[in-house]
C-alpha cells in the first residue's frame, strides 16, 4: 500500500502536493467504490473538512436521483433530487457551487446543522452527470475558485469507472 503524506500548509500548496498522490493511488484501481472511499479520506485527511462524500445520480422506479455514496464525516441524507440543495442544482446546473453561508442558499439540505460553507463540484462523464463530490466545512466562507478548480481538474482525471 502507498503511503499518502501531506506537509504543506496553504491550500493551494496542499492541492499540489495531494493530487499527484490521488492519481497514482487511485489509477492503480478501477473498482469505483473502492476509488471514491479512498478519494474522500484523501481529502478528509488532507484538510480535515467536516463532510467529504459522493452522491450517485441513479435511476429509481419512475425517476432519477442522486444517491449516497461512499463519505467521510457524520451520517448524511441518503436521496437528493433534481433541483434540489445545493447538490440537485449542481447536478440541474451541471456547475460547480460554491456556498459561503449555507444558510443564505435557497433550499440548502442541512444533513448538519454544523455545516456552515459548502462546495459542490459535478463529476462529468459524456457531458452527463454522474455524481457529485459534496464538501462541508463547520467554518463559513471555506471554499474558493481554488478548490474549483484543483477539483475539478482532479475529478476529471482520475479513474471513477461509472
Ligand atoms: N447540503 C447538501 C446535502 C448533502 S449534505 O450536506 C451531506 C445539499 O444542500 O444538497
Amino acid at each position: 500500500m502507498e503511503n499518502f503524506k501531506v506537509t504543506s500548509s496553504t491550500k493551494e500548496e496542499i492541492y499540489k502536493e495531494i493530487i499527484p498522490q490521488i492519481e497514482a493511488i487511485l489509477n492503480g484501481e478501477t473498482d469505483l467504490i473502492a476509488n471514491t472511499s479512498n478519494f474522500c479520506a484523501m481529502l478528509k485527511e488532507a484538510f480535515d473538512f467536516w463532510w467529504v462524500g459522493f452522491y450517485f445520480v441513479k435511476q429509481t422506479r419512475d425517476s432519477r436521483q442522486l444517491v449516497l455514496g461512499p463519505f467521510q464525516g457524520p451520517l448524511a441524507c441518503t436521496r437528493i433530487n433534481y433541483g434540489k440543495g445545493v447538490c440537485g442544482t449542481a447536478w440541474k446546473q451541471k456547475q460547480t457551487i460554491i456556498v459561503p453561508n449555507v444558510d443564505e442558499f435557497p433550499g440548502h439540505i442541512a444533513c448538519s446543522s454544523l455545516s456552515k460553507s459548502e462546495i459542490v463540484v459535478p463529476v462529468m462523464r459524456n457531458g452527463e452527470v454522474v455524481a457529485v463530490l459534496d464538501i462541508d466545512s463547520k467554518e463559513l466562507n471555506t471554499f474558493s475558485f481554488t478548490d474549483k478548480e484543483y477539483l475539478e481538474d482532479i475529478l476529471g482525471k482520475i479513474n471513477f469507472d461509472f
